[in-house]
């Protein structure tokens, strides 16, 4: 399904989630007009793409300064120090991890986890390496209304050390207090707020009704009606809005290279409760 908003067109890329931009170069300035189309397509679809856009760094790092400040991120050193907000995306043959492999939310233990991320994959292994967004509109909107009425009003901590302390134990990551079922401050839409890679337990309840309502909410949340599988080309661009969508790199390529960077946008607000 195609839909033109002014200068730009935005295919739609799945029921919940997703949604193919094209009729805009983001290798050249971008009009104020395109800035404004760009940012309601990505809260309409949650994530949005761009395809042939071979930005260099100084290009990719102006054009997400345009949707608010870069975020420097608390748990992982950026590129150098002239591009201390940019974060190389990498894996290799000697790699024993790769950014984003589980489920997640970037930067949930942040107090103000960041409001968006812009990747750009500018190399590619042969096959494999595709990238999932989930909508957590569309994974609240699925429970049962005995289960929404049960998780509003509950917060859950989010734990920086669960995603980062393997990297180095003995370093210190933000924890942070947020809803479990937060609201989006834009669209006012209910969400559902926690996720693997950086949710330790729900507060309200004992760990053991914890780990069980979590658990089912992750095998819930993961379920591939709620996503979109992005299918990346060379250049192609991801900008997602991480206030209402988790996602996941699929590492299913090793031992190939897979290379790319990616800025994060600041967010606002803490998550808002619903
Ligand atoms: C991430 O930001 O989690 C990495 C996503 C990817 O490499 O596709």
């Amino acid at each position: 399904m195609l839909a033109t908003r002014g200068t730009i067109s935005v295919k739609r890329l799945s029921p919940h989630v997703g949604g193919e931009i094209s009729g805009v170069d983001l290798t050249k300035p971008v009009s104020d007009e395109q800035i404004a189309e760009i940012k309601a397509a990505l809260i309409e679809h949650g994530v949005i793409f761009f395809r042939d856009q071979p930005m260099d760094l100084e290009t990719q790092v102006k054009f997400g300064r345009r949707f608010g400040d870069l975020h420097i991120h608390s748990g992982m050193k950026g590129l150098d120090d002239k591009y201390p907000e940019v974060r190389p995306i990498h894996a290799d043959a000697d790699s024993k991890h790769v950014a984003g492999e589980d489920w997640h939310t970037d930067l949930s233990c942040d107090p103000i986890p960041p409001m968006g991320s812009i990747l750009h994959i500018y190399e590619l292994p042969p096959l494999g390496g595709d990238t999932c967004w989930a909508s957590m509109y569309a994974a609240y909107d699925a429970l049962s209304p005995r289960m929404r009425a049960h998780l509003e009003g509950m917060t859950a901590t989010h734990d920086g050390r669960i995603a980062f302390g393997r990297f180095n134990p003995a370093g210190t990551y933000p924890i942070s207090v947020h809803p479990v079922v937060a609201k989006h401050p834009d669209t006012g839409r209910k969400l559902l707020y926690v996720n693997r890679g950086f949710t330790s337990h729900i507060n309200d309840v004992s760990p053991e009704e914890s780990a069980a309502l979590l658990n089912y909410l992750y095998a819930h949340l993961e379920k591939p009606h709620f996503h979109v599988r992005f299918v990346w080309q060379k250049h192609s661009v991801a900008f997602w809005d991480n206030r209402c969508t988790q996602h996941l790199a699929v590492w299913d390529y090793f031992p190939q290279v897979r290379n790319g960077y990616r800025v994060q946008i600041e967010g606002t607000e803490p998550p808002i409760p619903a």
